[in-house]
């Protein structure tokens, strides 16, 4: 019998290994471990609860405002330990994150193979996503499989000089998390009117705090006031650095509603409700294509350029103005919105999890 440790620190971390180790659980040659760093505490119980796992290991990470080195400082200890403790034969780890960098350098030192889920992805600019960027070419340095989704993910880590044997091109896990939660998406029960369209919003990256994020409020305020009869509804992350700030800006706008982070499948039926989707996350892009949701992103750069080459994404970056013109055209203009909802997944077939587990069923069996 093998064992795998699964780790996960944030929600979207969860959301797109939570099909892996719910396909691994399923083998019989793999004892599966799941450690949560918990870099997120209430995000990531949030996602667990919803695909019922229930974490074997909990580092419970998280500290108000935590600093990125005072985070990676005690994950790489505590991880140090759990990794003597639980000797696993592979680690999984997810992404981009801060946990995901510290796993991989933990295992590094440990000699202990990792897999990396959604590797090869990048923008080529460090500091585009912030720390993200960083974070997976690190990562990408330090482990053993590279599980890519897309074949220009592949192509990135080939031009970095990973051997092409260690790659394996699976689709994005998330569109495997996407459909399972489609289908149990609950009716949507935010007290909004159906027959209004709705403008769903997210916004929480690093590289946008302060102005940057200042100006996106601003013309949220801005395309609310000027369209009373559209909804937006913006689940806020909790990151003080944010939550504040769009509270301070746009509470209190008889058509904007601000709300907690929503469980995921309330979140995918407020994606399916919506009329567009703006936002500067990474999972939002890859998941709303696939449910035929128009995407304008609030950001000069992505490393997820398939969607954007296929046109259901646009990137409209951060400037006030600039989004208050791209939201407006799709909201006047119907052909330029029919151009967008295109309804294709350029991400993933929904089968991601089960090519990870042949790859390492392959290697270990
Ligand atoms: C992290 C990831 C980012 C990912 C995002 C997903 C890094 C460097 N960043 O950013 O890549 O897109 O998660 O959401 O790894 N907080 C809470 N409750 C929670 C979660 C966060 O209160 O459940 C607050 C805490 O004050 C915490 C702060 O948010 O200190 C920041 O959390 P952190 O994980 O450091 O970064 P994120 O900005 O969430
Ligand atoms: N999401 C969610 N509830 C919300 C907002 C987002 O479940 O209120 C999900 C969303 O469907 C996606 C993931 O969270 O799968 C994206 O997480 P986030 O934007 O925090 O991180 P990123 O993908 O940018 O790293």
């Amino acid at each position: 019998m093998k064992k795998i440790l699964c780790v996960v620190g944030t929600r979207p971390e969860a959301i797109k290994m939570a099909p892996v180790i719910l396909a691994l659980k399923k083998e019989r040659w793999v004892d599966v471990r799941v450690l949560a760093t918990a870099q997120h505490r209430h995000l990531l119980d949030q996602i667990l609860v919803s695909f019922g796992i229930e974490p074997d290991i909990d580092l419970d990470a998280m500290r108000p405002n935590q600093t990125l080195t005072s985070l990676i400082a005690h994950l790489l200890l505590d991880l140090d330990t759990v990794l003597l403790q639980e000797r696993p034969d592979a680690v999984l780890a997810q992404g981009d994150t801060t946990s995901v960098l510290a796993c991989a350098l933990a295992c590094f030192y440990h000699r202990i193979p990792v897999g990396h889920v959604e590797a090869g992805l990048r923008t080529w600019d460090m500091q585009q996503p912030f720390p993200e960027e960083a974070n997976r070419v690190m990562t990408g340095r330090l482990v053993r499989w590279h599980f890519a989704p897309t074949a220009s993910a592949r192509q990135n880590l080939l031009k970095e000089g990973v051997c092409a044997a260690d790659i394996v091109v699976t689709g994005n896990t998330v569109i495997d998390a996407l459909l399972t939660a489609a289908a149990r998406a609950p009716a949507l029960n935010l007290d909004l009117d159906p027959s209004r369209r709705l403008v769903l919003v997210t916004s929480h990256r690093r590289e946008h705090f302060g102005a940057p994020f200042l100006d996106i409020c601003r013309a949220l305020r801005t395309l609310a006031e000027r369209n009373p009869e559209v909804q937006f509804l913006y689940p806020v992350h909790p990151n003080p650095n944010i939550k504040e700030v769009a509270h301070a800006c746009l509470a209190g706008i008889p058509n904007f509603r601000l709300c907690a982070p929503l469980d995921y499948t309330t979140f995918i039926a407020a994606m399916q409700a919506a009329y567009l989707i703006l936002t500067d996350s990474g999972g939002v892009q890859e998941e709303a294509p696939a449910l035929g949701k128009p995407v304008l992103v609030m950001r000069d750069e992505t490393e997820r350029p398939e969607a954007v080459e296929q046109g259901c994404v646009k990137l409209i970056g951060t400037n006030g103005d600039h989004i208050i013109e791209a939201v407006q055209h799709l909201l006047d203009d119907e052909s330029a919105y029919r151009a967008m909802a295109l309804g294709i997944s350029p991400y993933g077939d929904g089968q991601a999890a089960g090519r990870i587990v042949n790859a390492l069923r392959e290697h270990f069996v």
